[in-house]
């Protein structure tokens, strides 16, 4: 590949959510990435698990190790520090506390819609978050029943300037057919901005397999719009620029 790849959702730190069980797994994650031509992965663990079970100085510590061992490696990737911040009541508190992490330093924030088929909460705490001048960016929109059962939702936060990251196995299939039809309705619709890997082992249903989407996007609208999704945009949310991004439309079945 001839242009760098970025991996803005990924659980690759060791023990601390549902990730891998160990720093060999962690660092074999790594590998895989290093080999598709990703330059920068965004660690992002659940921010319930770095809170309860952990701290972010914890994490931190962690993420310093893991871009220890690269660097002597040889491996031109580095990780930085996110989290993926499931939305709830408490979470403007939780990003005014420190507890709730945008991606590396920059004002872009990754999202975790909640698990139900309608809420009250999202357009509610999302409206606060973009107060407070952030920019959300929403977890893989295409798996949840929130955006499956109201895809005019997904088009009123996207027209509101928000962003959402689409997970590069739901575009061929892993998730089953249905994921995957909403994930190509949402491409065609210039609903999906950014494509991460989500990875949580190095192999099995959820491996670092960014190149993999890459290809397969390219498939449904074509390589300059997957380019868009792999290494320009996440690129340019890296250095906390403001993205070029092109007018939604609303998905009709
Ligand atoms: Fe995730």
């Amino acid at each position: 590949m001839n242009f760098p790849l970025f991996d803005l959702h990924n659980h690759l730190l060791p023990l601390i959510d549902d990730g891998p069980n160990s720093m060999d797994e962690t660092i074999k994650i790594v590998e895989l990435s290093e080999m598709q031509g990703v330059r920068t992965i965004i660690a992002t663990p659940h921010k319930k698990d770095v809170n309860e079970l952990h701290s972010i100085e914890f994490v931190r510590g962690l993420l310093k190790k893991v871009n220890q061992i690269c660097k002597s490696r040889g491996y031109s990737i580095s990780l930085k520090l996110g989290m993926e911040n499931h939305l709830d009541s408490r979470l403007l508190d939780d990003i005014k506390a420190g507890k709730a992490l945008p991606m590396g330093d920059s004002k872009y924030i990754l999202l975790e819609m909640p698990y139900d088929r309608k809420s009250n909460l999202v357009e509610d705490v999302l409206g606060q978050i973009q107060k407070i001048g952030l920019i959300p960016i929403i977890a893989h929109p295409e798996r949840m029943e929130l955006f499956q059962y109201d895809p005019a939702l997904l088009f009123n936060l996207v027209d509101e300037g928000m962003l959402t990251q689409i997970t590069a196995s739901s575009v061929y299939g892993k998730f089953g057919d249905e994921v995957q039809r909403f994930t190509k309705q949402i491409l065609r619709c210039n609903l999906g901005h950014i494509l991460a890997s989500d990875a949580h082992m190095s192999t099995g249903p959820r491996p670092p397999d960014l190149l993999k989407g890459y290809f397969e996007v390219s498939k449904i609208v074509g390589r300059d719009a997957a380019k868009d999704m792999v290494s320009t945009l996440p690129g340019a949310i890296l250095e906390n620029n403001a993205l070029d991004i092109k007018p939604p439309i609303l998905i009709k079945d």
